[in-house]
């Protein structure tokens, strides 16, 4: 009974965690240890992008742009609008840690509209979005940093310039230090970053 008890709460700490287990098969899986880091960064990466091509898509995309129901601002609160996709990962992400998650991630740029967005903050983090942009976000970049003591795996991955939107809104904000984004260019990258150790 006591085994079964685990096993539940494991394979639900998983699922939730990371989808990809989802449908292996195995009846007892855990985050901890074994499973390489990529997989479970890549993991992650898949779900944090595909929440947000989701709530571009079917709710800005349906809602502000086709239906004109109700607009997407910047303002978001003054403008009773909908929050912009890059605000909503940016909201997660801080939700994300004030639950003292054992991992982090973040939506960042060389060239960021809103300066808390910056690349940069290590030098591994530096050295990923320069390595996506001059990639064309053909691969991720995977590597190890120490901050504080703590060993991490840390991984980032392009966030491309997939519709024209991206490009007109960003080259013409007020706040871009960039204003020649082509489509399909490398506009900034995800970052997220895991304790090798705990
Ligand atoms: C309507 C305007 C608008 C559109 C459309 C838009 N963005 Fe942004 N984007 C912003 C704003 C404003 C921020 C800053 C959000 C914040 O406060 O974190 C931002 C943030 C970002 C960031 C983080 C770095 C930064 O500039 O602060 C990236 C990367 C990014 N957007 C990429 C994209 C991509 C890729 C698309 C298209 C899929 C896109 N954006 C569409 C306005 C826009």
């Amino acid at each position: 009974m006591k085994k079964t008890v685990i096993a539940l709460t494991s394979v639900v700490a998983a699922i939730a965690a990371t989808s990809f287990l989802a449908g292996c098969g195995k009846s007892e899986v855990t985050v901890e240890p074994g499973l390489p880091f990529a997989k479970f960064t890549d993991a992650l990466h898949m779900v944090l992008d595909n929440d947000r091509a989701v709530y571009t898509k079917n709710v800005v995309g349906r809602l502000a742009a086709k239906e004109k129901v109700i607009k997407a601002s910047e303002h978001w609160t003054e403008d009773k609008a909908l929050p912009l996709p890059a605000q909503m990962f940016r909201m997660g992400a801080e939700l994300t840690a004030s639950k003292d998650a054992f991992f982090s991630y973040s939506l960042q740029s060389l060239w960021p509209i809103n300066k808390s967005n910056a690349a940069g903050q290590t030098e591994v983090e530096k050295a990923g979005l320069q390595f996506v942009a001059d990639n064309g976000g053909t691969a991720p970049y995977y590597s190890e940093e120490e901050l504080g003591g703590v060993k991490y795996f840390t991984a980032v991955y392009a966030d491309v310039a997939v519709v024209p939107v991206c490009v007109t809104c960003h080259n013409e904000h007020k706040d871009s230090p960039k204003t020649d984004f082509e489509l399909g260019d490398v506009m900034g990258a995800v970052v997220i970053r895991v304790p090798m150790d705990s």
